[in-house]
């Protein structure tokens, strides 16, 4: 069989995203008879040679998938050079006209391969100006008819348009000038591969401004993108589906022919016809309801007009849902719709949302400009919840409140979700980033935004300080990776866009914003933000043009210093050196390097690091604040004597690691004790103190001995940093056989704070103790108190037969205990439970409860279980991962992906939830043939979208095996003395 380019194409009917193997070489899988085939480089022969202008730049520039298949390098030549025979070759510039693609023992001749391109934006010249979309779900059928007439200008003469459009019948097309001549095109084709459809017209188009009409039909897909079904169950017990969209941040083509880029803003008429019974929704409200008058049965809604926005943003939904309303002081129509019958759930947040949207439009000045907005709670959802103007979608659990069975922790959750949705309708839906690669603009924005409003809104969270754990710690755990990448990172084809939905964008994104925002302080910030949304209103923005306005607002060199944050990927760690050179005058030196994972050392790079100190003559205060430009500076403090400590970065909010010397280190250990340091300052000098052992700076048992001065800590947010520690640690030494010393000393750690808490809620007690409770039970239950567990048994035993009902907030902690040492029946008892729970919450809580089962045997049935009908495709990961959490199911849940990543390939293809998963079911390894089998596995078997995690996880196995290594012996002679003097 002999093969054109072309005619590879469209016989790769799947091609799947190429792989980097070895420097610079790509390969792709492809179907071939139905079969996946995967080429690898020694199956290629190359025997033609031209140069490749994106030599070294393949990551981001170059969208076409086929195409990146012949990008080979150097190395590539020198490994395999064997086969180029009889061609010059520039180094690093060379591509294949034709090479071979084996089957079975054969080899096929492939030629002609078309020219490599870079991803390309759409052509500008024709644009469109508005849509008028009408969909018309069936869903019985799961299939969709649209039409849709697309207002365009013609910019310049050209006789071809190109839109996006993707797993879309189109059956018409048709362009009208504006003075009424229709014009049918001679060519329609579509690019699978580029996402989009090509009309080629008999004659050119005159610039100005014509109408372009489709008619097409779709699938109501189960992928949960583009237009997908989500199933519930009617009241009466019958099986259903709701038709839902989901187009962030490329799925919008896959509804209708769009041009699908945040920049390419237009107005939206939409009318959905759907059957008498249905609620129907979109963006806008309705205007007007009619019968169809094909169809008496069905009812076509038209919504009103959008404003100018960009069609990630469009969304429809069409189901059975109840709601409740309410107006927000300032005047917007605020539903939030729930399953039938559920209503009640929804009030939590409508009274969040009611309130949210009065203190947005003080905080930016600018007033919420639809007149409505829904929340609406979706039963099958990948994401925690969109933005889409208007019409916001959530999950389930991150919406829904049962005062019964909802966990405090949910509802603070749920809160920041609305709060964070809703900044979107400002920042992002108002003002749009230009380009994905600005994308941490909209997510890093609204992750800072949504704390403000909760702390706001529900002073008793202490939400700023749990930022720094949730948060911001998040960020730097992930930043120190060599595989990290800076918050600004050039993107094209959409599996890249889907990539960066990670920590990067949207905690190191909220973080820098938080350092900027103490830096310009925040009546500045507000000024700035306000010229900013107002200057670039129903516009598009470079990530430039927040800094321009924060300059303006105030006058302080923003710009400089934040480009050295997004730009740059990583960050600083200060090392303090100190001397006493009066008796109340003490010098440092602060000097700043990149912090880097593996503890090496890179001089390359400077930050413009905002500086503040604090002291122990003032703990609240800020004694001295600069900015670091250089790599080093000296500072002398006033007022300080040769025992007071000294703080650098108070409040943890410069997005930096602090390194300090013993004795300086030492000086702060009674301020732990007597908590004379505030929370955060004490979180952040052990989290950073954890950060230099995981590096190899400092050896583990500093970092244990510095814990041991929290036995009396009260703070829940100290504590969940400790905690997460503790559970590193924990992984970490589940690879030892001294695993359970680990765990007596976890015991002896949390055990005052346990006895301080107890088991039952204290009238009127605060709500970061009721946060505090579940967390110090469900770790001392995880290091197998015996207390804790026989209690946990108890009353699970109560609430199981109805005795007692364990509150919300204790069933995670309880459900785990009594798993950890639970058999057959236990994980039985919890099935029912699952199938007996009602909300979302609960069943989500169990689920990812049952991984803490020590059994083998039945840790085997709860992955198949995860994998059942039962579980949600959107759940599955979570369940998975929980198994992957403890040391007897992380082989299993490994080696599960393994068995079925076809599966799960087919079931998320690509996307954050499969990024997510590989991540879990990996990064816990520590050895090096786990780093290197993880990588070849992948390697064979690609997985669009979760390339950099895989190198992520690879890094943080490797780096696990240094660390112990290099620490095991001395921390278990720690462990084993400190249990002596215990005992
Ligand atoms: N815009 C995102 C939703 C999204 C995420 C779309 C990933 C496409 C891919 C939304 O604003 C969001 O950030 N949702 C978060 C919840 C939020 C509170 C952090 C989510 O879904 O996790
Ligand atoms: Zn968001």
């Amino acid at each position: 069989m002999f093969w054109t380019g072309r005619t590879l194409c469209r016989c790769i009917r799947r091609t799947r995203e190429p792989v980097l193997v070895g420097h610079g070489l790509c390969c792709y899988r492809y179907l071939l008879s139905g079969q996946e085939n995967w080429l690898r480089p020694t199956d290629i022969r190359v025997s033609g040679i031209t140069s490749l202008p994106w030599v070294g730049a393949w990551r981001g520039n170059c969208g076409h998938r086929l195409k990146r298949a012949y990008y080979l390098s150097e190395d590539f030549v020198s490994s395999f050079g064997r086969h180029l025979a009889g061609y010059s070759l520039n180094s690093c510039s060379i591509v294949s006209e034709t090479f071979f693609v084996p089957t079975g023992k054969r080899f096929i001749h492939t030629t002609n391969m078309p020219e490599s391109k870079p991803f390309e934006r759409l052509p500008k010249c024709v644009v469109p100006k508005h849509y008028d979309l009408i969909l018309k779900p069936d869903l019985k059928t799961l299939v969709f008819e649209g039409k849709e007439t697309i207002e365009v200008e013609v910019k310049t003469v050209t006789d071809k348009i190109v839109l996006n459009s993707l797993d879309l019948t189109i059956k018409s097309v048709e362009y009208t000038t504006s003075t009424g001549n229709s014009i049918v095109p001679t060519d329609v084709s579509l690019s699978v591969e580029d996402e989009t459809l090509t009309l080629t017209f008999p004659e050119p188009l005159h610039a100005g401004n014509g109408l372009l009409a489709f008619d097409f039909t779709g699938e109501i897909n189960d992928k949960m993108k583009g237009f997908y079904r989500s199933k519930y169950v009617s009241p009466d017990g019958e099986e259903r589906y709701a038709g839902v969209t989901q187009f962030e941040a490329t799925d919008a083509r896959r509804c209708f022919p769009c041009w699908d880029e945040p920049a390419i803003k237009a107005t939206f008429n939409i009318t959905l016809v759907v059957p008498e019974s249905k609620v129907a929704l979109s963006n806008m409200p309705v205007v007007s309801e009619t019968k169809d008058p094909s169809n008496p049965a069905l009812r076509v809604v038209k919504f009103d007009t959008t404003p100018i926005m960009s069609t990630y943003l469009v969304a429809v939904v069409v189901g059975e849902y109840d709601f409740v309303e309410d107006k927000s002081n300032d005047g917007v129509l605020v539903r939030v719709y729930t399953p039938v019958g559920k209503k009640e759930q929804g009030r939590f947040a409508l009274e969040v949302a009611t309130k949210v949207l009065p203190y947005y439009k003080d905080y930016f000045q600018i007033a919420y400009p639809l007149p409505k907005i829904d929340l609406i709670a979706i039963a099958d959802f990948s994401a925690g919840a969109m933005e889409n103007w208007g019409l916001v979608t959530y999950r389930e659990t991150c919406l829904l409140v049962d005062p019964e069975n909802t966990s405090a922790v949910r509802k603070q959750w749920i809160a920041l979700v609305v709060g964070h949705e809703l900044a979107h309708q400002w920042f992002g839906n108002l003002v749009t980033m230009e380009w994905w690669t600005h994308l941490w603009l909209n997510e890093g924005y609204a992750s800072f935004v949504e704390f403000l409003c909760v702390a706001h809104l529900f002073p008793e969270y202490d939400i700023w300080t749990q930022f720094v754990t949730d948060t911001y710690i998040r960020a730097l755990e992930l930043d120190c990776l060599k595989n990290s990448h800076p918050i600004e990172v050039p993107v094209g084809h959409p599996s890249e866009i889907d990539e960066i939905f990670d920590d990067i964008s949207y905690n190191k994104g909220a973080s820098v914003i938080r350092m900027l925002h103490k830096y310009i302080g925040d009546e500045d910030f507000r000024k700035g933000m306000n010229i900013y949304l107002t200057r670039h209103q129903y516009k598009n923005t470079f990530t430039e043009d927040l800094w321009a306005a924060l300059e303006e607002a105030s006058n302080k060199p923003v710009a400089a210093v934040m480009s050295t944050w997004t730009k740059q990927m990583g960050f600083p760690v200060v090392k303090v050196l100190s001397k006493q050179s009066g008796p109340t005058t003490r010098t440092l030196t602060l000097t700043q390097e990149k912090f880097c994972a593996d503890g090496s050392t890179s001089n390359g790079c400077l930050w413009m690091v905002p500086i503040m100190l604090s002291t122990s003559r003032n703990p609240h205060d800020v004694a001295f604040s600069t900015v670091l430009e250089t790599r080093s500076a000296n500072i002398t403090l006033q007022n300080v004597s040769a025992s007071d400590w000294v703080k650098v970065n108070p409040g943890t909010v410069g997005y930096y690691r602090t390194q300090y010397p013993p004795d300086m280190l030492e000086l702060f250990v009674p301020a732990i004790q007597n908590k004379s340091l505030p929370p955060l300052d004490r979180l952040g000098l052990l989290d950073d103190l954890f950060a230099m052992v995981q590096a190899g700076q400092t050896p583990t048992v500093e970092v244990l001995k510095l814990m041991e001065a929290f036995s009396d800590e009260d703070n829940y947010t100290v504590w969940s940093s400790i905690s997460n520690c503790l559970s590193k640690l924990s992984i970490l030494l589940s690879h030892t056989d001294y695993e359970d010393l680990f765990k007596a000393y976890g015991r002896k750690l949390m055990a005052r704070v346990g006895q301080r808490l107890g088991w039952d809620p204290k009238e009127n007690e605060s709500h970061l103790d009721t946060l505090l409770r579940s967390l110090v039970i469900g770790r001392l239950g995880w290091f197998g108190e015996k207390s804790v567990i026989e209690e946990a048994k108890k009353r699970f035993d109560h609430h199981c037969n109805g005795k007692c009902h364990l509150p919300a907030d204790l069933r995670s902690p309880v459900y785990k205990a009594v798993l950890s040492v639970g058999d057959e029946d236990t994980y039985n008892t919890m099935l029912k439970l699952y199938r007996e729970a009602d909300l979302h919450e609960e069943k989500d809580r169990i689920s990812r409860a049952l991984g803490a089962i020590g059994n083998e045997a039945i840790l085997k049935k709860v992955l198949d279980f995860a994998m059942s009908e039962e579980v949600r495709s959107q759940d599955t990961v979570f369940v998975i991962i929980s198994v992957a959490m403890t040391k007897v199911g992380r082989e299993l849940a490994w080696n599960f992906f393994k068995e079925n990543w076809q599966e799960l390939m087919n079931r998320y293809e690509g996307g954050f939830l499969l990024a997510r998963l590989v991540k879990y079911t990996t990064e816990n390894f520590a050895s090096e043939e786990q780093a290197t089998e993880v990588e070849n596995f992948f390697r064979e078997h690609h997985s669009p979208g979760t390339e950099r995690t895989v190198q992520q996880s690879c890094e943080t196995i490797r780096l696990n095996a240094a660390w112990l290594a290099r620490d095991s012996e001395s921390t278990r002679k720690y462990l084993i003395e400190t249990q002596k003097h215990s005992s």
